[in-house]
């Protein structure tokens, strides 16, 4: 390949822009709500296990494939997996699951990100200072979204406006380039996402026991819920299946992103220490600091029945119908309540960044568009896209889109992934490349772990949820009757956008080979 592709600053630029992929509103919204919905400590084992042996793993093969493929010219599946399997014609079509996820997940998950940004400019202007119970403040949010109090200006008018912000901030960034915009922001969106999350940990583990009429709700109690191991949960299949999807939604594995990322490496940079600093830095800003404050936050003012209930009423309530709750109970709750929203709004974009490079690279690289013409046809085709997700949210089209773009097909993905590299590629060219240029070795168990168990683990996956879930889902078991039409409408959506990106791969393919540069 003559073409120069973008690239890196530095290292720990790297690092800090991969562990901005990975931090997210996954950490702090997302894994909160799983934990207190599956019973507290019950959901910790299967999902400690699922990172060791599917996040963990997975994020080295990501690494070293999406390196493997950059230096071939290719930072998106289609192209890296046709360098995988060269004689598979049929495989670069696989490939194209790692565009069409994060291209998915980008559609809403920039509108969910724009309403932490609104929550903190209503935070800082006193807005959730007087509301003080659950019903008001989830009306609020009704209202925000447009769900209940529809009236332009006052409900969906201000969550458009934010929307439209966050969405140009988001492409300012992305055309700005790899170093140039992504990095840039990371490098200082990061410290600033973690002084704002330590600033509101202290807070929150310094706030005892509230309701001495309560002695139980207190704070230790609050840690005891979430780490108090219990052993029955391994029996239950569901707690399994939402563990391990946390572990790949919040690592940002499965998607393509890591493969995009990782393909701006230079040949002999690290991938095994990269990988694990930038796993390690996730987990320990989502059990660590999404753990500690979310959770016993609530747990001390709404006690262990209500907190499980909060999160099962929905997977946003806990953060952002409780927190501001709990944070107007303490002093400064405007300033509190603006770290908080303004805390998910920097680990939101620095993921959302991150979601949008594989459909950018794919139109760089594949089809030698220059990257401000390939971020224009992204933010033209995604704005549109965007829309459904916007007007539609009350009919479940956003938790459509999640499930599909933000859990099947991640497990799906990784599965591929893990049986390309280990299989095809075969485990010893796989380890060997994994350790080209590591500053360290992984222990070897982990040969073992990533040929048979890593794929045999998200096979089971696979196969118990297509046992106990496929009917049901296919045929719109658990669907209002009101949104049948809507969650239909999405699914044709979907299919058809998966068409059109098979299409393209295949235009691209078919240029590269009349110029006769097909790898
Ligand atoms: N990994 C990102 C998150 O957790 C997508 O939000």
């Amino acid at each position: 390949m003559s073409k120069i592709r973008d690239s890196w600053g530095s290292k720990i630029g790297i690092i800090m822009a991969v562990a901005g992929s990975a931090i997210g509103l996954g950490n702090f919204l997302r894994f909160p709500a799983k934990v207190a919905a599956n019973g507290g400590g019950a959901f910790i084992i299967p999902y400690l296990i699922a990172l060791f042996l599917v996040g963990i793993p997975l994020m080295w093969v990501e690494w070293a494939l999406g390196r493997f493929g950059g230096g071939f010219g290719h930072g998106t599946a289609p192209g890296i997996f046709h360098n995988i399997w060269q004689k598979n014609r049929f495989i670069r079509y696989f490939g194209v699951i790692g565009i069409f996820g994060p291209l998915v997940i980008f559609i809403y998950y920039t509108f969910i990100e724009s309403w932490t940004l609104g929550y903190s400019a209503f935070a800082l202007f006193g807005k959730l200072a007087g509301i003080n119970d659950q019903t008001t403040m989830q009306n609020f949010l009704r209202g925000y979204q447009g769900i209940q109090n529809n009236e332009f200006f006052h409900g969906l008018g201000w969550a458009y406006l934010f929307f439209l912000i966050t969405f140009s901030l988001n492409i300012l960034v992305i055309y700005h380039g790899i170093k140039g915009g992504i990095e840039k922001l990371c490098r200082w969106a990061m410290p600033l996402f973690f002084l704002c999350a330590l600033m509101l940990m202290i807070r929150v583990l310094t706030l005892g026991t509230p309701d001495p009429s309560k002695p139980d709700w207190n704070i230790s109690n609050g840690f005891g819920f979430l780490w108090n191991p219990d052993f029955s949960a391994l029996l239950s299949a569901k707690v399994w299946l939402e563990a391990t999807g946390q572990i790949f939604f919040t690592l940002s594995v499965g998607i393509g992103v890591i493969l995009t990322y990782a393909s701006y490496l230079k040949k002999n940079d690290d991938v095994v220490l990269s990988g694990l600093s930038a796993a390690s830095t996730n987990e320990f800003a989502e059990v660590i600091l999404g753990g500690s404050i979310v959770i016993p936050a609530a747990f001390v003012f709404f006690g262990p029945i209500d907190t499980q209930a909060i999160a099962r009423s929905g997977t946003f309530n806990l953060g952002f119908v409780t927190m501001p709750l709990v944070l107007n109970k303490l002093p400064w709750p405007e300033i509190l309540a603006f770290a908080w929203f303004f805390l998910l709004f920097l680990a939101a974009i620095t993921s959302s960044v991150s979601i949008a490079q594989p459909a950018i690279a794919f139109l760089e690289d594949e089809f030698d568009i220059n990257r401000k013409k390939a971020v224009g046809i992204f933010a033209v085709t995604t704005f549109i896209l965007c829309q459904p997700a916007i007007f539609f949210l009350k009919n479940g089209v956003v938790d459509e889109l999640d499930f599909w773009g933000g859990t099947v097909f991640l497990v799906i993905f990784g599965l591929i992934e893990i049986l390309l590299f280990a299989w095809v590629f075969g485990m010893n060219n796989a380890w060997d490349e994994i350790h080209k240029g590591a500053n360290m070795r992984i222990p070897k168990i982990y040969k073992f772990i990533i040929k048979y168990i890593t794929p045999g683990f998200l096979i089971f996956i696979i196969g118990m949820w297509l046992w106990q879930e496929w009917i049901g889902i296919i045929m719109m078991k658990t669907v209002a009757d009101t949104d049948k039409p809507y969650i239909l409408a999405t699914r044709i959506g979907l299919i058809f956008l998966f068409i059109t990106i098979a299409f393209l791969v295949k235009i691209a393919w078919q240029r590269k080979q009349q110029q006769g540069v097909a790898p």
